[in-house]
């Protein structure tokens, strides 16, 4: 059982990181962040983003980046654990920033194994986010051909209005089935790929130099303390931020798309619990809700809890790389280490929308992201 207090948290300023930083706080150990404070991510002023402020005088925090292996040395020095969180992560923008995405998320995760490797280090076990962006299209039933893993939609399909998931041997409708971790890995976005490859890397390094590592696979996290500028990635902050600016609201596809929304806390907690459980080490799990819930839903939502007048459409509009739905299995991470979310759907957006709303009002970038993938030939 890791006993240690000393953790890494590389990426800790960002969403996820801040909130395990405050949570291993309160469990009495000490943190270590390491982040380059990515103004995508925390504005154009990062030393005052309120994430970033919420950790600040708490963590010994390196303003560095995992893309540099000096960063690491200084970060890694008396930690046992960690937590790498650090990455690129929008699905959309990973189709076209290609390089970037590949040299912070598997450059920065290689510099890191190679020190492991080849130098002295004090690391006894790590955490490796990794993400449901790795299973594609996921896991699916066709009548007559029961359990299938659909590739990528056709354009063709899309084009004219048919979103549904097909079955890849006869392209008959199938049927939605949660994902278990045993599913078909099939990453449809330059993102899911770099997080593969990543958790790929960890698992297998893990095991080569005997450092206990647990890879989660999170589905979509949200709640306080999501980015509310970041308009590349994070749908209830992107639709809440577009609200609040009286903008309105286009929703993709057929509007039934849909995913399983994790609250920050429940993703926490299963962090919480894959470093100090050695029941977790060298296993890969699926950390969400067990729910999925469709955009049209959560936009409804978010504009009555918002009280907005503003106008969702429908529009048949998409993006290439998305993937039609997504829920967890979550019955392995249950048997092996107790995980079970806490937190409804419903629970979760009073929280968020509470939270939302003591904020200030972020400038909306969403048209600007979807003005690139447009140029890039990435949205229809
Ligand atoms: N939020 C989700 O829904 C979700 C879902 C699946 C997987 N994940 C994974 O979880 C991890 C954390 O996600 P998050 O939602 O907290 O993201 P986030 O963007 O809020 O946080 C990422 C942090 O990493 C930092 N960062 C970016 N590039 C860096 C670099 N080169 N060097 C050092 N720091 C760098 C950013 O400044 C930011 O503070 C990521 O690995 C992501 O792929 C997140
Ligand atoms: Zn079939």
């Amino acid at each position: 059982m890791v006993t240690t207090k000393k953790i890494l948290i590389t990426g800790g300023a960002g969403f996820i990181g801040s909130n395990l930083a405050l949570k291993l706080i309160e469990l009495g150990c000490e943190v270590t962040v390491l982040d380059n404070l990515s103004p995508q991510i925390h504005g154009e002023e990062p030393e005052q983003s309120p994430l970033f402020l919420s950790i600040k005088d708490k963590v010994k925090f390196i303003h560095g980046s995992v893309e540099n292996q000096q960063d690491w040395v200084e970060a890694l020095k008396g930690n046992e654990v960690v937590v790498h969180l650090a990455a690129e992560t929008g699905t959309g923008q990973s189709m076209y920033q290609i390089k970037k995405y590949s040299d912070v998320n598997v450059g920065g995760s290689a510099i890191f194994l190679d020190h492991l490797a080849n130098e002295k280090h004090g690391v006894k076990k790590m955490i490796i986010a990794s993400s449901r962006s790795i299973y594609g299209e996921g896991k699916y039933k066709c009548t007559s051909h029961g359990i299938v893993y659909p590739l990528a939609r056709s354009g063709k399909d899309m084009a004219s209005g048919d979103f549904n998931v097909k079955c890849p041997h006869c392209s008959n409708d199938t049927e939605l089935m949660p994902t278990d971790e045993d599913s078909k890995i099939h990453p449809s976005s330059i993102y899911g790929v770099t997080k593969q490859v990543q958790e790929q890397m960890f698992m297998i390094t893990g095991k080569s130099l005997s450092i206990p590592t647990v890879a989660l696979r999170f589905q979509n996290v949200y709640g306080a303390g999501q980015s509310l500028s970041n308009p590349y990635t994070g749908i209830l902050s992107i639709f809440s931020t577009r609200i609040k600016n009286g903008n309105d609201i286009n929703i993709f596809e057929d509007g039934l798309e849909s995913r399983d929304f994790v609250y920050i806390d429940d993703v926490v907690d299963s962090i919480v619990l894959a470093i100090f459980n050695e029941n977790a080490d060298y296993k890969v799990f699926n950390v969400g809700s067990g729910y999925c819930t469709d955009v049209m839903t959560v936009a409804h939502s978010l504009k009555s809890f918002y009280k907005s007048e503003s106008l969702i459409t429908i529009s048949g509009n998409y993006r290439i790389g998305d993937i039609r739905h997504n829920y967890a299995d979550l019955t392995y991470i249950k048997s092996e280490i107790g995980f079970e979310p806490k937190v409804s759907f419903a629970e979760g957006l009073v929280r968020f929308t509470s939270w939302v709303n003591e904020q200030s009002i972020q400038a909306d970038l969403y048209d600007k992201s979807i003005a690139e993938m447009k140029v890039k030939g990435l949205y229809k």
